[in-house]
């Protein structure tokens, strides 16, 4: 029986990946902002197959709680396989170029609050010596554009991070991962033109998720053909790429 926590669990990807464990009969730790929507969630999974669903409000960004956060999941449970750590928000680049409180901001929420947790996580995990941490970046993160930078480089900075805790936890059987998402049709998404091959939906991805994890992939592109994607991205001379409009 696997015990997993879910942070930022009304996420539709997190949801959708959430789904997928409760139909092997997981045990889950639900952690989001929004109290309705995780005792829908919870009734959901139930009936789904999961074999105990807890859950707390939590706001990712409150960073005074998560130590004690985690430790009330550690009490729950016992110990935890798998911390998966889901939530974020689409930065607005306009207003972020001109306001460094708003591009503050996207960066406690996408990038500091996860290091804070990941710092409590790595913590116990590594006493524990097993299991397994994994967080959904971005393909964002993989080069800054002009169109999103500063959400790419709160991402950047999460992925940098993982690939040093990953060396660091690798001695104490601690996996971690991270997780690249390409486009997925999300409420985060709502304002973009979607729709032509590039785009995901959430249960796509997650099924994506859930086998990275299990084949414990150091990084997981979603869909899979988003690392090529990037590899041609990335080798853009740059001469060139500052002049794209991406
Ligand atoms: N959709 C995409 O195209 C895409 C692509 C690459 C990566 N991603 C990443 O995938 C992850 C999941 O996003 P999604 O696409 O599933 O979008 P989503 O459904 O909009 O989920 C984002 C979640 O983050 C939560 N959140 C934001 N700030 C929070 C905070 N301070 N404390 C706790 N929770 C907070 C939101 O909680 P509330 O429900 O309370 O608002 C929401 O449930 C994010 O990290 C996102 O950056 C998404």
């Amino acid at each position: 029986m696997k015990n997993i926590l879910v942070i930022g669990a009304n996420s539709a990807i997190a949801r959708a990946v959430s789904r997928l464990y409760a139909e092997e009969h997981c045990r889950l730790f639900l952690l989001s902002r929004d109290a309705e929507q995780l005792a829908l969630q919870k009734q959901d999974l139930q009936i789904r197959g999961a074999t105990e669903v807890d859950c707390s409000v939590f706001d990712a960004n409150n960073f005074s709680v998560h130590e004690a956060v985690i430790d009330q999941v550690l009490d729950r449970f016992g110990s935890i396989d798998l911390a998966f750590i889901c939530h974020g928000s689409l930065s607005n680049q306009a207003q972020c170029e001109e306001h460094f409180d708003s591009a503050l901001q996207e960066f406690h929420t996408n990038a500091l609050s996860v290091i804070s947790l990941l710092t409590c996580l790595a913590r116990h995990m590594s006493i524990q010596r097993s299991g397994c941490i994994a967080v959904i970046t971005s393909v964002a993160g993989d080069r800054g554009r002009q169109s999103n930078y500063v959400y790419g480089s709160a991402k950047a900075m999460v992925s940098t991070y993982l690939q040093g805790l990953r060396g660091r936890l690798f001695k104490s059987q601690v996996d971690v991962i991270d997780i690249r998402p390409g486009f997925v049709d999300t409420p985060m998404t709502h304002a973009i033109k979607k729709g032509g091959p590039l785009w995901s939906s959430p249960e796509k991805v997650a099924q994506c998720i859930v086998d990275g994890i299990r084949k414990r992939k150091h990084t997981i592109y979603a869909p899979g053909y988003w690392r090529l994607i990037m590899l041609v991205v990335c080798s853009i001379p740059e001469v060139l790429f500052k002049r794209l409009k991406l």
